[in-house]
């Protein structure tokens, strides 16, 4: 796939990184491609394309979002999407690793509201980049989860190709207002780790037992 990365920090390069190794096509989408983030990508990854952002979008298949939160509002407000899919990695993180929007609201749905013509899915969000870079636990028998949200089946089917191709296992939580809970657990495993030390290596697995047993 085409896929444009707002956002090429610790996040959007890691994403970006794999994705590319696995064969998709990656142009950053800044407005500014001289800027740091930029430079230090490319010259990781000298495969990675640089555009300006609506020049980006306008070629991509799939855009993520990987910015800080507070710059969002004033990015995607002037930008056309025309359905297109936009992942939403970015997490609203307020005073004392609490919730940006004191969880009247998911991130992800004010995203959709400053994107009105995208078709936003909630993913990436919920571990830190450090899992991002390398999603890889071949000790257990099964592969990390990945929870999703969004208001478009077919949008996310094809997130979830993607988190399979970073070897990730795709649960769909619901409809976009779920990321607020997405949200949460990302409070939950920033507080462990940034704040309390836990190792960084760690993600959650989804057990299910068939039937009611
Ligand atoms: N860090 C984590 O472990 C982690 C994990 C999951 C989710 N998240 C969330 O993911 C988001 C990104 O985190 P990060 O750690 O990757 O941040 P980061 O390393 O600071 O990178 C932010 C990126 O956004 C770019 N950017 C900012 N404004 C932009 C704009 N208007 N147009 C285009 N690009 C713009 C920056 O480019 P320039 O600075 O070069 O302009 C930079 O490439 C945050 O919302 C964070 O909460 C973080």
């Amino acid at each position: 796939m085409k896929l444009a990365f707002i956002g090429i920090g610790n996040v959007g390069f890691a994403l970006a990184n794999n994705l590319q190794k696995k064969g998709h096509e990656i142009t950053i989408a800044h407005n500014n491609v001289k800027s740091e983030s930029v430079v230090n990508a490319q010259s990781k990854n000298p495969a990675f394309a640089a555009l300006g952002l609506q020049e980006a979008i306008a070629i991509a298949d799939v855009v993520f979002l990987a910015t800080p939160f507070r710059a969002n509002e004033e990015t995607l407000k002037p930008l056309q999407f025309k359905g297109k899919i936009v992942i939403d990695c970015t997490n609203p993180v307020g005073p004392g690793i609490s919730h940006g929007l004191g969880s009247k609201i998911s991130g992800a749905e004010k995203v959709q509201e400053w994107a009105k013509d995208a078709s936003v899915v909630k993913s990436y969000s919920i571990y830190g980049f450090e899992n991002l870079e390398n999603p890889v636990f071949p000790n257990y028998g099964v592969n990390p989860v990945m929870l999703i949200a969004g208001n478009n089946s077919e949008s996310k089917q094809v997130v979830s190709l993607l988190n399979a191709d970073l070897g990730f296992e795709t649960v769909d939580v619901g409809l976009l207002a779920q990321s607020l809970h997405l949200e949460h657990m990302t409070l939950l495993w920033v507080n462990m780790v940034r704040a309390n030390s836990h190792h960084p290596n760690f993600t959650w697995a989804y057990l299910e037992r068939s039937g009611f047993y």
